[in-house]
């Protein structure tokens, strides 16, 4: 069996919902998983053992969560020997406005060397408006930043942007370029 971490970081949960579905999807390709919150008590958990990591953070303000990049920069030489996945959530993604791709992605790729940190693969992932979660003043400014960029503003309700048919294949894509471990290899004493 292929045992795979996924660590995330998250500020309004998304990206934990996110995580628990690809969590769900890979069990249902066979891999066993391990979830962790980089900003939870087993943030010391380190990468060595497992055959794979996935990592999935949001972007907010600009920048990634703290405890992943901790857990990253600690751990960035084990997980450059490894297969891995990086997982960038945000909005901007979604935005029409000529050079939003390219802030994205000048996000991400700072975030990388600062950890000094190179994965195997790569995915912008849109992400959620969640208005009814936000106290008033964020969602006054999340609704003028949406609005801009051309996303939904009825602050009644929440927008979830993350397309999960394409999150589902990425990550089929990725379990299935993995070493798979059978039980049975080892043969039987
Ligand atoms: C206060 C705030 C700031 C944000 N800043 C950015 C940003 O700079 N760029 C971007 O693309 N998305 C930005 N977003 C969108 C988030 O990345 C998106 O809402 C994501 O789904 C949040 O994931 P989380 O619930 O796991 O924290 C921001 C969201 C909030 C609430």
């Amino acid at each position: 069996m292929t045992h795979i971490l996924i660590v995330y970081g998250t500020t309004d949960g998304h990206t934990r919902k996110i995580a628990q579905v690809l969590a769900e999807d890979l069990r249902a390709h066979l891999c066993s998983v391990d979830l962790l919150d980089a900003a939870g008590k087993l943030n010391r958990l380190s990468p060595e053992g497992y055959d794979a990591v996935i990592v999935a953070a949001s972007v907010h303000i600009g920048s990634y969560q703290s405890g992943v990049k901790r857990w990253v920069r600690t751990h960035a030489e084990v997980l450059n020997q490894m297969p891995t996945a990086f997982l960038s959530v945000c909005l901007a993604v979604l935005e029409k406005r000529p050079g939003a791709q390219r802030e994205i992605r000048a996000i991400m790729l700072r975030f990388l060397r600062d950890c000094a940190w190179r994965p195997t693969v790569m995915k912008l992932v849109p992400g959620a408006v969640l208005y009814t979660q936000y106290p008033w003043l964020k969602r006054w400014m999340m609704r003028r930043i949406v609005a801009k960029a051309g996303g939904g503003t009825d602050t009644t309700r929440d927008y979830e942007y993350t397309d999960w048919n394409d999150l589902r294949d990425f990550v089929g894509q990725f379990a299935k370029r993995l070493p798979v471990h059978d039980a049975m290899a080892g043969g039987i004493l």
